[in-house]
């Protein structure tokens, strides 16, 4: 169980900490997903603020660069009505030598209700989760999991297709490297989607058939017959050394555009998690192809999914979160 130790708790999401998708049940993704339903509507109004979360404390801290997932994670909880506190790399002790584990602890003395975490670390998320008070959200550690995209990911493909059972998902690129990868790859098994995973031979690790998916090293062959195509960008920050020869033979024989694209379902849905590196991973036009490609309306969903994961969450603790452990 990745997403931590079962709590006693009445909103059917028995989990203190939302870790990884790996170890949730199939009821646990789907009280998220319609929670998020609900909370897509609100969104969309003139007055998008609730009480929900009023009095609750909420602190990103993110130790490596973000656009979508902090700033998603920031309007879902002032939307709720909670305080939110922002704090990166740069503006905190990590410069000056701290651990990453005192910093938490630091900010564990202030009674956060909520620390959302971002790591290059696999892992540390799940240690850090151990000594604090509050709940801990994953927003992506190292290359292991980033569980709120993946749930974002499947609330946009079932908002469109009304169902993730049964549909054919391609993930497509550096799997090597994707902690979105792994909690899809999680997710989608685990609501009886069938995964297949495409990458060159480089950047697809042997382990990955272990999951419970089919590899393919062709893109073409990879693509075909599938009902949802999801790029990936090349995640050059966490690779030592050369993977691909050039990002121009790379966009060759791994970049989407309409000609690969051709042995997919003739009306297969474009995603990515952003930020999308054009040329590279996926072709501009494809990117930008209004009738096919869902990549806006996965950051849309963004919103309400962690609005939904903050709800739950807080929820599971207690009414005031006081007291150091
Ligand atoms: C992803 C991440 O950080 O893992 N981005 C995101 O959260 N939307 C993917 C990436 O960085 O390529």
């Amino acid at each position: 169980m990745k997403t931590s130790a079962a709590q006693p708790s009445n909103t059917g999401f028995p989990h203190r900490h939302l870790l990884g998708i790996e170890g949730l049940k199939p009821a646990e993704i789907t009280l998220l997903l319609d929670l998020a339903e609900s909370y897509v509507e609100q969104n969309r109004q003139p007055d998008k603020k609730r009480a929900v979360l009023r009095g609750r404390t909420l602190i990103n801290l993110f130790f490596e660069t973000s656009t979508r997932t902090r700033t998603s994670f920031e309007l879902a909880a002032k939307r709720m009505g909670a305080d939110v506190i922002n704090i990166s790399v740069g503006d905190s002790a990590i410069k000056k030598g701290e651990t990453l584990l005192d910093t938490a602890m630091t900010l564990n003395a202030m009674h956060p209700d909520v620390l959302v975490v971002r790591t290059p670390f696999s892992g540390a998320v799940n240690l850090l989760s151990q000594k604090v008070n509050g709940a801990v959200v994953n927003a992506g550690d190292g290359s292991h999991e980033h569980p709120t995209q993946a749930l974002l990911d499947a609330l946009t493909i079932r908002r469109r297709l009304g169902r993730l059972q049964g549909l054919t998902v391609a993930i497509c690129g550096d799997i090597s490297h994707s902690r979105v990868a792994r909690s899809n790859v999680h997710l989608l098994n685990t609501m009886g989607a069938r995964v297949r995973v495409v990458a060159p031979p480089t950047l697809l690790p042997g382990p990955f058939a272990r999951l419970g998916v089919e590899c393919f090293t062709d893109m073409r062959k990879g693509l075909e017959g599938c009902d949802i195509v999801m790029m990936l960008r090349l995640q050059s920050e966490r690779m030592q050394g050369a993977y691909v020869p050039s990002v121009h033979e790379y966009f060759r024989f791994w970049g989407l555009d309409y000609e690969k694209l051709e042995t997919a379902k003739p009306d297969a849905l474009i995603m990515h998690p952003g930020p999308m590196n054009r040329g590279v991973e996926i072709d501009s036009e494809v990117a930008d192809d209004l009738g096919r490609s869902l990549i806006r309306e996965q950051v849309e969903m963004g919103v309400a999914v962690r609005m939904a994961c903050l709800d739950v969450l807080t929820r599971n603790l207690a009414p005031a979160n006081g007291g150091a452990a």
